[in-house]
């Protein structure tokens, strides 16, 4: 049986206090309706309906890059959010009837794909029986159920309704078992179920909660599956988004453990991505880790540092509070500590960046070092260069960037600027405190500076 998903999506979210909708709101450095996405993404559905409606133009902008490209997204409008049973009346038309359909929230990011598998099970399995379920719905057991719907069961532990907590009863209130609002049923069940509920509940709203009791009313029985507190956590304020990123976060670094990666505090590593690990990694506190994050074998990652979208090579330091985005690092490179790695850089292998350095689209060529207080942008570093401290690439005329090209074995004297565009031929050497602004050829020496005059016995002016 096919599976088609709708995720709710449309809901004002007031309680956020933003004007940005809630589901574009981040956990992990992503949208959380991102991870609703490849959450389902996992199961091959045939389609997912995403029902949008407050900052829906803002919601279908959403960068799909981490997504399967055949996901088959279909975008729904609901324009006035009168509920989630609404909601997901908005996608149903759009939905073979014998499909099964998979419901979740917008706003509940930490699903696993293996719990939404076991939602959808019973549904999809070939051989359906008499006794199968109607609905399935996954609940959990929480010790603060604030705010959820309620799980109310018979005496035999028959699940009876959801009673959400604005229509609870004070006994009700007490029942610990939520609804997550992630369940699966047949379509042309849920559209029936759906097609007949009210809003005579306290917001007069069209629950969809209230899709239980007609399913039991049709004498139907539903089924739950148990899934830990942490799945049903939902984002409804700034509290609870700070509560499933804490709680994204230990699963994250949980992953990074399995790994094998040794993370010397996992309560001080910020995973805002996808990163993969080699062997025998160690990453010190307060790291953040973003976007597309690969390291290789035997990597340190120094306290403080940023990484984000870069590619890390085997045996390469970096030392504490260096900051390197989309770079490419190859083998056995030191970088850091206080090093600025701007985007597309290229460093190969055995290169050295040292402290309060910056590096702005450039490549720096086998065993080169830049080790104190430069700037090096629009540049290419050949082999064995070295770059003394406080050299200036001055690749900028106010109005255009141009390019340094500085070859093997290249030499350049502490604080020299370099005027781009410019070219510094292999095994040149550069004196110390000079404004280079022509090319210097190949093996030469180029100084450009004031000689230095000595005045014997000099005597200093008196007051
Ligand atoms: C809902 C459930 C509650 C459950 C909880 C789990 C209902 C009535 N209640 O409550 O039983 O414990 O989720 O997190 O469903 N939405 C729309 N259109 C609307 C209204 C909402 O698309 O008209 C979307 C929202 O964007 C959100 C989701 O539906 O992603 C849930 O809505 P929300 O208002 O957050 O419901 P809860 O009060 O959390
Ligand atoms: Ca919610």
């Amino acid at each position: 049986m096919p599976i088609e998903v709708i995720i709710l999506a449309a809901g004002k979210g007031t309680r956020m206090q933003s004007r940005q909708p809630k589901v574009l709101h981040c956990i992990g450095g992503r949208p959380m309706l991102l991870h609703g996405l490849k959450a389902v993404a996992a199961l091959h559905p045939a389609r997912v309906h995403v029902v949008v409606g407050d900052g829906a133009e803002q919601v279908m902008g959403i960068d799909l890059a981490a997504l399967p490209p055949e996901l088959p997204l279909n975008w729904v409008r609901q324009d006035a959010q009168l509920g989630t049973a609404h909601a997901a009346l908005q996608a149903l038309p759009m939905i073979d009837p014998t499909a099964t359909v998979l419901v979740i929230n917008g706003d509940t990011p930490l699903l696993t794909p293996t719990t939404l598998r076991q939602v959808c099970h019973v549904h999809t399995d070939a051989d359906v029986h008499v006794n199968t379920p109607a609905l399935t719905l996954a609940t959990a057991r929480l010790d603060e159920p604030h705010g959820l719907g309620r799980v109310v069961r018979d005496g035999d532990g028959a699940v009876g309704a959801i009673v959400e907590e604005a229509d609870a009863t004070s006994a009700q209130r007490a029942i610990r078992e939520v609804n997550t609002n992630c369940l699966s049923a047949r379509a042309e069940d849920l559209a029936q179920w759906l097609a007949g509920l009210a809003t005579d509940n306290a917001p007069g709203e069209y629950y969809l909660t209230d899709v239980i009791r007609a399913a039991v009313a049709d004498g139907r029985c539903v089924h739950t599956i148990a899934v830990d507190a942490t799945e049903a956590l939902g984002v409804n304020t700034k509290r609870e988004l700070a509560v499933v990123e804490r709680a994204y976060q230990r699963r994250a670094t949980e992953q990074l453990l399995e790994q094998g990666v040794t993370l010397l505090d996992p309560t001080r590593v910020e995973v805002r991505g996808d990163c993969r690990f080699g062997r025998d990694c160690v990453v010190d506190i307060n790291v953040i880790l973003s976007g597309q994050v690969r390291v290789g074998d035997n990597v340190f990652i120094g306290a403080h540092t940023m990484l984000r979208d870069s590619v890390i090579a085997d045996n390469c330091q970096i030392e504490a509070y260096s900051v390197i985005e989309q770079a490419t690092i190859g083998a056995r490179c030191r970088i850091g500590p206080f090093a600025r790695i701007r985007p597309q850089c290229e460093l190969h292998a055995d290169a050295r960046i040292g402290n309060f350095v910056e590096l702005k689209q450039s490549t720096v060529g086998a065993g080169s070092k830049v080790n104190h207080l430069s700037y090096v942008g629009d540049s290419r570093l050949g082999a064995r260069v070295n770059v003394g401290a406080g050299v200036i690439t001055c690749n900028y005329d106010g109005a255009h960037k141009h390019p340094t090209t500085i070859g093997d074995d290249v030499f350049i004297g502490s604080n020299s600027a370099l005027v781009a565009p410019l070219t510094v031929a292999a095994g040149a050497t550069i004196g110390a405190g000079s404004t280079i602004s022509k090319s210097v050829a190949p093996n030469a020496l180029a100084v450009a500076r004031t000689r230095q005059q000595t005045i014997p016995h000099w005597r200093r002016p008196k007051k």
